[in-house]
């Protein structure tokens, strides 16, 4: 299986930090921000990996990641978004990367304290469609709310006024080859974007979704400001991207 990781966007939450560089290149404890979803994907068994980025820092990404060899990496290559079009959009890129076949996709700023390596197994041996990965947390409406039923995903809600659980969607997403068709289908959201929940529920109404829930502690490093400090601190703590 190969991985996509999407590290473009603005990073306006985290601004004035991210006025001079791209958020996923600020420090987590004692490294940049996207060391982190590399490392988590190298750990479950992913040797080839496409970086989309953008914006005006996209050649810095080159200079500290090169090839990718430091992560063991066969294949790091790099794609550049033109426009702040969304994550589906910025996914829509990996299309010829990804041949087909199934695919990994992290998003740059999400930091995980242990490993996806039991989602990802599963979903090896899952024929096709697709899987998300669920943590529960204290602030649902931040992010995209899983409504569950039995042990179903009956759907996806970006960002609720009135979540429907305390189930987030985290930034990882198991893809089978039909979710460039699925993007190409979507239509822009209020905000202008083509959204990751959007290509998430088309799954969910194929009846082509399932689910894992994360073990160990998930941060959204880019969400705001504070959130970054704490991060950093869970890190310096616990370390990230542990294998026990
Ligand atoms: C994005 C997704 C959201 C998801 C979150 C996880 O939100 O749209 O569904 O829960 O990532 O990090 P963003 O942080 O880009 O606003």
């Amino acid at each position: 299986m190969k991985g996509v990781i999407l590290a473009g966007g603005l990073g306006t939450r985290l601004s004035p930090l991210t006025k001079i560089t791209n958020k996923h290149l600020l420090p987590i404890y004692d490294k940049p921000m996207i060391f982190y979803p590399i490392r988590t994907l190298v750990n479950a068994g992913i040797e080839e990996i496409l970086l989309v980025t953008g914006g005006n820092n996209a050649g810095d990404f080159l200079r500290l990641l090169g090839n990718g060899k430091e992560f063991g990496l066969r294949e790091l290559q790099y794609a550049y978004q033109e426009r702040e079009g969304g994550i589906a959009e910025a996914l829509a890129l990996a299309e010829h990367f990804a041949e087909g076949g199934k695919i990994a996709v992290m998003l740059g700023d999400n930091i995980v304290e242990r490993n996806i390596v039991r989602a990802v197994e599963a979903y090896r041996r899952q024929e096709a469609g697709a899987k998300i990965l669920l943590k529960e947390v204290e602030n649902p409406r931040d992010y995209g709310v899983a409504e569950i039923s039995g042990d179903r995903i009956v759907g996806i809600e970006e960002k609720p006024l009135h979540p429907k659980s305390a189930y987030a969607v985290i930034g990882i997403y198991l893809y089978d080859g039909r979710v460039f068709d699925i993007v190409k289908n979507l239509t822009p959201s209020a905000r202008g974007e083509l959204e990751i929940t959007d290509v998430n529920n088309a799954y969910i109404r194929m009846g082509a979704m399932t689910y894992d829930v994360l073990d160990g502690w998930w941060a959204d490093a880019g969400s705001s400001i504070e959130g970054l400090m704490k991060v950093n601190i869970l890190v310096y703590e616990t370390g990230a991207n542990r294998m026990d």
